[in-house]
């Protein structure tokens, strides 16, 4: 029962928002950055910083690199703006070059295989991934993105048992802009996969209640809490329709836009599922820290970097 609800919720209120299937299922993401670029999709990128301090928390607790599954992980865009210093606006500008749209995606994927190896790796954690877009998935490990990838629809097919040994070894769960298409019934099919019990960073449109999806955790053992006094953009709405439905859909759930949704955006909230005991150690609140005006267009500034004889200071353009 509990389960019908909430998809029907769910696909009423998707019903408000534009629907990109088509780009989703590329052989590779020049679309993917033109067309949500052009609406300044940007939660990979405010979501990055804040990934970063849990997962620095994550590796804390336990002494090793964490094993990240992002659900819904297309392209792979969250593990290259984890992984490299590149953001989703930065990328997007490499794909929208002239030169760039002319080759074929077999060439994409060479260029961009050598691109973020040319990187160096900053990441702290591994990234595996999971989505219903095999195009997506194969664009993902073929560039080196995701060093593992599963192609499936868990709100509607069980894992296969390969699937389910990649997703074993996961520390760590996140998805921005994912759920919504996915509900519970992906996460628990997920957690009945994981070896140990992983901690679950979801960005998520605060249009999407997140009552079933924090009780299916609660029945594995995790406690769910909202980062309170922020919210992380998403993009900008599409058209009048898009606009007026979603703030509709927030007013059905007793939730005020104003200053938020009202100004023309798609906001998201920060939730962390983790084990009681983790949550007792240090509360949301202490791990993350929220740096407004972070990531905006900034002169030179100055700079530490750990070099060969120690820590140095430089002037980054
Ligand atoms: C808006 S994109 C977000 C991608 C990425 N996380 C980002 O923020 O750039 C939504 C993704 O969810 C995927 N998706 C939709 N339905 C899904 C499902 N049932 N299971 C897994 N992924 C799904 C789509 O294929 C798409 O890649």
């Amino acid at each position: 029962m509990g389960d019908i609800r909430l998809r029907a919720d769910f696909s009423r209120i998707n019903d408000s928002k534009a629907v990109f299937d088509d780009i989703y299922a590329l052989d590779d993401p020049r679309a993917y950055f033109s067309v949500l670029g052009n609406l300044d999709y940007m939660i990979p990128d405010v979501a990055e910083p804040v990934v970063r301090q849990i997962l620095a928390a994550k590796a804390a607790a336990t002494g090793l690199k964490p094993t990240v599954l992002d659900v819904g992980s297309s392209y792979g865009i969250n593990a290259a703006v984890h992984r490299f210093p590149l953001t989703f606006g930065g990328l997007r500008h490499r794909y929208a070059r002239r030169e760039m749209r002319a080759i074929s995606s077999e060439t994409l994927v060479r260029l961009d295989r050598n691109f973020y190896a040319s990187w160096p790796d900053v990441g702290l954690a591994r990234f595996i991934g999971l989505d219903v877009s095999a195009p997506a998935i194969s664009y993902a490990t073929g560039v080196g993105l995701l060093e593992q990838g599963i192609v499936a629809d868990l709100e509607c097919e069980s894992l296969s048992a390969d699937s389910a040994r990649v997703i074993r070894s996961a520390d760590v769960i996140m998805s921005t802009g994912c759920i919504g298409y996915v509900t519970e019934k992906t996460f628990s099919r997920i957690l009945d996969a994981t070896e140990k019990l992983p901690w679950i960073i979801s960005f998520v449109l605060r249009m999407f209640p997140f009552d079933s999806l924090a009780a299916t955790f609660e029945k594995h053992g995790l406690v769910t809490e909202r980062l309170t006094g922020a919210t992380f953009i998403q993009r900008r709405f599409r058209d009048a329709e898009e606009f007026e439905g979603s703030l509709a859909a927030l007013a059905t759930l007793g939730i005020d836009a104003t200053g938020l949704e009202s100004e023309g955006l798609f906001h998201a909230d920060l939730i962390l599922s983790r084990p009681e005991a983790d949550v007792h150690v240090a509360p949301l609140k202490d791990i993350v820290t929220v740096a407004s005006g972070r990531g905006r267009p900034i002169g030179p500034r100055y700079v530490q970097f750990d070099g060969n004889e120690g820590l140095h200071v430089a002037l980054e353009p």
